[in-house]
């Protein structure tokens, strides 16, 4: 073989190698996409931020400027999305827009010149004043072949939108579809379940007038000390439920004896004592799952007192859950600042002395200095929660950056400086009802 023979076999291995070569390597790129997608995707059950990760995935993966995810809603016939990085939502009638014939026929539309194609509409462009060159819409399939969203994928980086950019999409679509599905499930599973516990609690409320509310408003005390306690998410959403669940066992009280007006005998006394124990029992026949399999000894535990003179077990400090602790604080202070017929609301200064006295024996310390540390703004929208319409919105943002510490430090000082009497103000405005309602 001569040699100028020999180098042209050498040259062409040589490109065939660099081609090979890239298509692995592009290859490799593709599975390292959906590898990464499937891993971030598939622990998140909150249909929002799942659509705010797919678009950003997915914009990375076509090396594109921007990315929509659109979901279809079948019932109400509409599209809807978060928009990438706000809080925004939009929606509109499933048919308008090339989303929507994508959404509606199914077909795949790659638009490599977007202001050359009469079906895009350059008002949106005019409007957020972005500039689209050219586009691929794909629709989103579940495992049926369902259409349950649309892709829309803007501004290619280099050149226009490929074949092997579709197949990509087409991949990243089936996993995506099975996870959006999944949080959807989810999310109305947790919508009913909510709505359920959140009626259970509103009929316990409605047995007694003179304690309307108290299921709700003991649910956001208890959900606001937690949050200064630093208690995880999922023990806050666990606590929630037993809050609004702890006075269920009242059900099984006679009507006569929960709403006497008088003294209580001792047997009417020892009857309503039976309460917790009964929100137990009752609680325990529900089939809860995980975390809230807890819900029962928690909820049934929010009479114990940590120096274990409480009910129904007798309980002592840690034996009693974290969040029964807290449970005791929100129910006392909810007690005692409910408003009962024809009185007023118990001076705020004696209700946190009752508080301190009884930190250490009734309650956990803990739990009363976490009490202390909540905003005014929480504090004053909890206390006045059934009107809270009637707040006003600035002057909650004026005590925002004051405690329950600082209110009392401010109530009591003899001078007050600007700041102390306008937060002492407003809060004795709403805490004793000087507004018109
Ligand atoms: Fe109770
Ligand atoms: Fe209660």
């Amino acid at each position: 073989m001569k040699v100028h023979e020999q180098l042209e076999i050498q040259s062409f291995d040589q490109s065939q190698i660099t081609t090979k070569l890239k298509f692995y390597q592009e290859e490799h790129r593709r599975l390292t996409v959906l590898f990464n997608i499937t891993r971030n995707i598939s622990t998140e059950l909150k249909i929002d931020k799942l659509l705010l990760i797919l678009m950003d995935e997915v914009k990375k993966a076509l090396k594109a400027d921007r990315c929509t995810v659109f979901l279809l809603n079948r019932d109400k016939l509409e599209l809807w999305s978060k928009v990438a990085h706000g809080e925004r939502e939009i929606r509109f009638p499933s048919h308008l827009g090339i989303a929507g014939y994508v959404a509606t026929t199914g077909d795949v539309l790659n638009i490599p010149d977007a202001y050359a194609d009469p079906r895009f509409n350059r008002e949106i462009d005019k409007k957020t004043g972005y500039h689209t060159k050219n586009m691929l819409t794909f629709p989103m399939r579940n495992k049926l072949g369902d259409i349950i969203g649309v892709f829309q994928v803007l501004n290619k980086y280099e050149g226009s939108f490929t074949h092997d950019d579709e197949q990509l999409l087409d991949a990243i679509s089936v996993i995506s579809a099975t996870q959006i599905e999944n949080a959807q499930l989810y999310e109305e599973q947790k919508t009913t379940f909510d709505s359920f516990i959140e009626t259970l609690a509103s009929t316990i409320d409605a047995r007694d007038p003179l304690t309307a509310g108290h299921s709700h408003r003991i649910a956001l005390y208890a959900d606001a000390i937690a949050e200064v306690m630093n208690m995880s998410p999922r023990k806050r959403d666990v606590l929630r439920y037993a809050a609004l669940l702890h006075d269920y066992g009242k059900i099984a009280i006679r009507e006569a004896v929960l709403t006497k007006n008088g003294r209580l005998t001792v047997e009417e006394y020892a009857h309503i004592q039976e309460h917790p124990a009964y929100t137990k029992s009752i609680l325990e026949r529900i089939n809860f799952h995980g975390d809230y399999r807890s819900i029962p000894v928690i909820a049934g535990a929010h009479h114990e007192k940590i120096d274990g003179t409480g009910y129904p077990e007798g309980m002592k400090g840690e034996e009693i859950p974290l969040e029964s602790r807290i449970l005791a604080v929100a129910d006392v202070f909810d007690a005692l600042t409910s408003v009962r017929h024809y009185r007023d609301r118990m001076d705020f200064e004696r209700v946190l002395s009752i508080l301190d006295r009884d930190a250490g024996t009734h309650f956990d310390t803990d739990c009363v200095n976490a009490f202390k540390k909540l905003k005014l703004d929480v504090l004053i929208k909890i206390l006045e929660y059934d009107v809270h319409q009637l707040l006003d919105p600035k002057e909650l943002k004026q005590v925002a950056n004051y405690n329950v510490r600082q209110l009392l430090q401010a109530r009591a000082s003899e001078e007050k400086n600007g700041e102390e009497k306008i937060i002492a103000d407003i809060f004795e405005k709403y805490y004793n009802k000087k507004y018109s309602h």
